[in-house]
Order: structure tokens, then C-alpha cells, then sequence
């Protein structure tokens, strides 16, 4: 048995499509996630259509009316999706058709489906950026809370993963409140930049009708409407954009991940996951383990691979539009639901996790974390110069580790034996609270600094 032919083009077709082409071509299986975006769209368009007398106020009223009918259908689950009608757009004027008959078939006069994905899809888009900002914007607070809190808790400061230099937990929490800023501001930039309307571009040359772009511009929250209609209709920048943006964003999450990891291990036990956030194990009694964070960690991969997958699929592709456009969608769908899900999962943990003062602080303590203070006391006091007080310092690490004990268990005479000018006041400076405390320069760890970047943040965040 044929099937019928397309009922929107099926004018130069006498059968309809082979039941596989039908599978490769249908976008309706993700595309429906548009169709508050399409809905938006199209109730703009047939605003102007009427405001231009390029249809009639009626016509335009049953359409407008009818679209928020369509709208409910679809948020309550009635509305019959079809396959067959490829994609949202196809089956909402389908559905439009039903409802009011003929004037249903005016909706697309002055426009293509290739400037309306591009217009549902920028709405999208751009309503992701929005998400994100606020998702980032929490994260940020929790990060704050326990700066605020641990402003003067001393832990270890690592580079290499050893340990460096000790550092305070508030200023350690600031480092990635400073990141998600730049994330934020990454997102608002992109979403800058894309904030201009594809509708009216039709599709690709323009549109013989007397139509008024701005009009729909400004209906749909845009800037303006984008000023070349070949371009309005091709360009997938600002997904890629919004992709790159995330990437960075899931980037700066795997670190954090990967610490919270790192720090709940009975190893480390910097700090204790809350069981809300935490999971056991089915053979292992004693486990508690920090799968949120651990997938976070992961989920990284998806949004990177989104990333290549369009870069991969807008390469070299002709002006205007092909069909490959179409692959432009789903895999920005799951970037952007698990990278909201990951921000969520973040904030939760950091919301509630706690941080073991103690097992920081005996950190901090070891690894001779306070050896640049030392050698700086020796550049400062004895006025040598800092390559030879490196050298003194690094001698006296030696002997300390030969001595199985850290820096400021050795005795005076220990270190006179290294350098004989060395004073009994050396030893101010070989605590880490000390240490932290006198890091003062600007955005450094001392607790007065990162108490001040606090209430910086505070204001901003406010
Ligand atoms: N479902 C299509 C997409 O997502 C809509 C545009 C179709 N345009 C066309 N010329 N076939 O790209």
C-alpha cells in the first residue's frame, strides 16, 4: 500500500516516503522539547502578518487563540504526535489545521521552516543561557557560605597534587566562586551575541511580503533581527557558542568533582559528604561513596562531545541550509539537561558538606607546607639572597626528613648547624596559621583577604 503523499508538499508528489526515509528524515522524536519555542514563533508571526494586512484580523486571532490550544495539548500529553509529520513545526500546523480549518494555512505565508527552527531553536537556546546563569548563580552562594565559613580554616595548598603551601578553606571555596563567574559570564556573552531574530529570513532570500521584522524581534525578546537573511537561516554559532560555554563551565565542575572526591576519601577525609549525597555499597558495609560527584566528573564527556559532534556537523556545509541542520538538536538537549543536572547535583553537595577542621589543619601541618616561609625568613632577616636561602631551606628539609619529624620540630641547633646566623624567631614563622596569616597581598590566602573578597562577593552576589 502507498502511503499518501505529504499534505504540505504534496503537490508535486504522487506516493508518500518509504517507511525508512520516513525514520532518517523525522525530527519529531526530540524536536517537540520546541514547541513552547514554535508555539512563541508562530503567535508572533501572525501578529505581524496582520499588523502588515498580509492577513486578516480574524485570521490571525483564530490562529493566535488556536496555538495556545496547541500549547496545552502538548503540556497536558493529549496532543497527537505524528511521524509522519516529521517534525514540532509540521505537526503543530497540522494540528492548527484541525482545529480552525483554513486560515490555519496562512500561518506560513513570509516564512520557512528553515527561519523558524532557527528562530525555536535560538529561543532555546537562549533561555539555557538564563538557566545556567541562575544554576551558577546558586552554586556560587553555597561556595560562599562555607568561605564565609572556614575564612581562617588552614589546609594544605597543593600543586602537583603535594603538598605546597598551606591555605585557608574560605580561599579555597573563592577559587571556584571566581570560576563560576567567569562561566556566568560566558553564558551572558554568548546569549548577547545571539539575541538577534532569524524570522522574516524565510527561506534564505527573504520574503516578497511587506513584513516587518522588528515587529517580531521585539514580540520574541530579541535585540533586533538579524540583517542577512542567508546568514539568519545557516548560522549555528550560537549553539556552538552556548556549547562552548558549557564545555568550560562541565570543565571547571570535573575539577571541583574530582577534589570532592579526592577529599572524602578515607585518605584524605577533608571533608564529609552529607548521606544525602552520599551512597553505599551492597557488599561493602563501610562505604560511602560520593557517586554525584563521581558522575559530575564523567558527565563532562557528553557535553564535550556535543561540542565536536555540531562543530562536526556545520563543517563545510554550503550556505544556506541542509538537511544535516537538523542534527543541530539533540545532542544540545543533553548537554545542556546534564549540565543543569550537574550544577544542581553541585550545589546540593556543597550545600551540605562538612569540612574536618582537624584533618585539614594536620594536613596542612605536614609535608613541610611552611618551607617558602622559611626560606623567606631567611631573605628577609639575614639578607640573603633568596636562590641560597632556597638552598639553606631545602638542607634543612633534609634534615628534618632524616629526623623523621617537619620543620618546626627541629631544634635551634639543628638549624645553626645548616646556618649559624639563624635565630630562635625563625620559629614564628613555621606555623601554618602564620603562614596563611601573613599572605596578605592582594588575592592572597591570609584570612583578612579572602574575609574581604567575601563580602565582596556577598555584594555582588546579593
Ligand atoms: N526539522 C527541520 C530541522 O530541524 C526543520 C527545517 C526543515 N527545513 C527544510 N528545508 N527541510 O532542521
Amino acid at each position: 500500500m502507498t502511503k499518501s503523499a505529504n499534505t504540505m508538499w504534496g503537490g508535486r508528489f504522487a506516493a508518500g516516503p518509504d517507511a525508512i526515509m520516513e525514520a532518517i528524515n523525522a525530527s519529531i522524536g526530540y524536536d517537540r522539547r520546541l514547541a513552547p519555542q514554535d508555539i512563541a514563533g508562530s503567535r508572533a508571526h501572525a501578529a505581524m502578518l496582520a499588523a502588515t494586512d498580509i492577513i486578516s484580523d480574524s485570521d490571525a486571532a483564530a490562529i493566535r487563540e488556536a496555538l495556545l490550544t496547541v500549547l496545552s495539548e502538548i503540556e497536558t500529553g493529549a496532543f497527537p504526535f505524528s511521524t509522519a509529520l516529521e517534525d514540532i513545526h509540521m505537526n503543530v500546523e497540522a494540528r492548527l489545521r484541525d482545529l480552525i480549518g483554513e486560515p490555519a494555512g496562512r500561518l506560513h505565508t513570509a516564512r520557512s521552516r528553515n527561519d523558524q527552527v532557527a528562530v525555536d531553536f535560538r529561543l532555546w537556546v537562549r533561555d539555557q543561557c538564563d538557566q545556567a546563569d541562575a544554576a551558577l548563580e546558586a552554586l556560587q552562594k553555597a561556595l560562599l557560605d562555607q568561605a564565609g565559613a572556614g575564612a581562617d580554616w588552614v589546609m594544605p595548598g597543593f600543586t602537583h597534587l603535594q603538598v605546597a603551601q598551606p591555605v585557608t578553606w574560605g580561599h579555597h571555596m573563592l577559587a571556584y566562586v571566581e570560576m563560576f563567574a567567569r562561566d556566568r559570564s560566558r553564558f551572558a556573552d554568548a546569549r548577547k551575541r545571539m539575541n538577534q531574530s532569524p524570522l522574516g529570513a524565510a527561506a534564505l532570500a527573504g520574503t516578497s511580503f511587506p513584513i516587518d521584522r522588528h515587529m517580531t524581534a521585539q514580540a520574541l525578546g530579541f535585540d533586533a533581527p538579524m540583517a542577512n537573511s542567508l546568514d539568519a537561516v545557516s548560522d549555528r554559532d550560537f549553539a556552538l557558542e552556548y556549547l562552548a560555554a558549557a564545555s568550560i563551565c562541565a570543565m571547571h565542575l570535573s575539577r571541583m568533582a574530582e577534589e570532592l572526591v579526592i577529599w572524602s576519601s578515607a585518605q584524605f577525609r577533608f571533608v564529609r559528604m552529607s548521606d544525602k549525597w552520599s551512597t553505599g555499597s551492597s557488599i561493602m558495609p563501610q562505604k560511602r561513596n560520593p557517586d554525584a560527584a563521581e558522575l559530575i566528573r564523567a558527565k563532562i564527556g557528553r557535553i564535550f562531545g556535543a561540542n565536536v559532534a555540531l562543530m562536526t556537523v556545520m563543517k563545510g556545509l554550503p550556505l544556506a541550509y541542509s538537511k544535516d541542520m537538523q542534527e543541530d538538536k539533540e545532542q544540545v538537549f543533553d548537554a545542556a539537561d546534564n549540565l543543569m543536572l550537574a550544577l544542581a547535583a553541585m550545589t546540593g553537595m556543597v550545600g551540605d558538606m562538612t569540612a574536618n577542621r582537624d584533618a585539614l589543619h594536620a594536613a596542612a601541618s605536614s609535608g613541610f607546607s611552611t618551607a617558602t616561609d622559611l626560606a623567606d625568613w631567611l631573605v628577609r632577616e639575614l639578607n640573603l639572597p633568596f636562590r641560597e636561602a632556597h638552598h639553606i631551606t631545602g638542607s634543612l628539609v633534609a634534615v628534618a626528613e632524616t629526623k623523621g619529624c617537619d620543620l618546626p620540630d627541629l631544634t635551634l641547633d639543628d638549624m645553626q648547624a645548616v646556618h649559624p646566623g639563624i635565630r630562635a624567631d625563625v620559629f614564628d614563622v613555621l606555623g601554618v596559621e602564620n603562614s596563611v596569616a601573613s599572605r596578605t597581598s592582594y588575592g592572597g590566602t591570609a584570612p583578612a583577604q579572602v574575609r574581604a573578597q567575601v563580602a565582596r562577593w556577598k555584594e555582588v552576589l546579593s
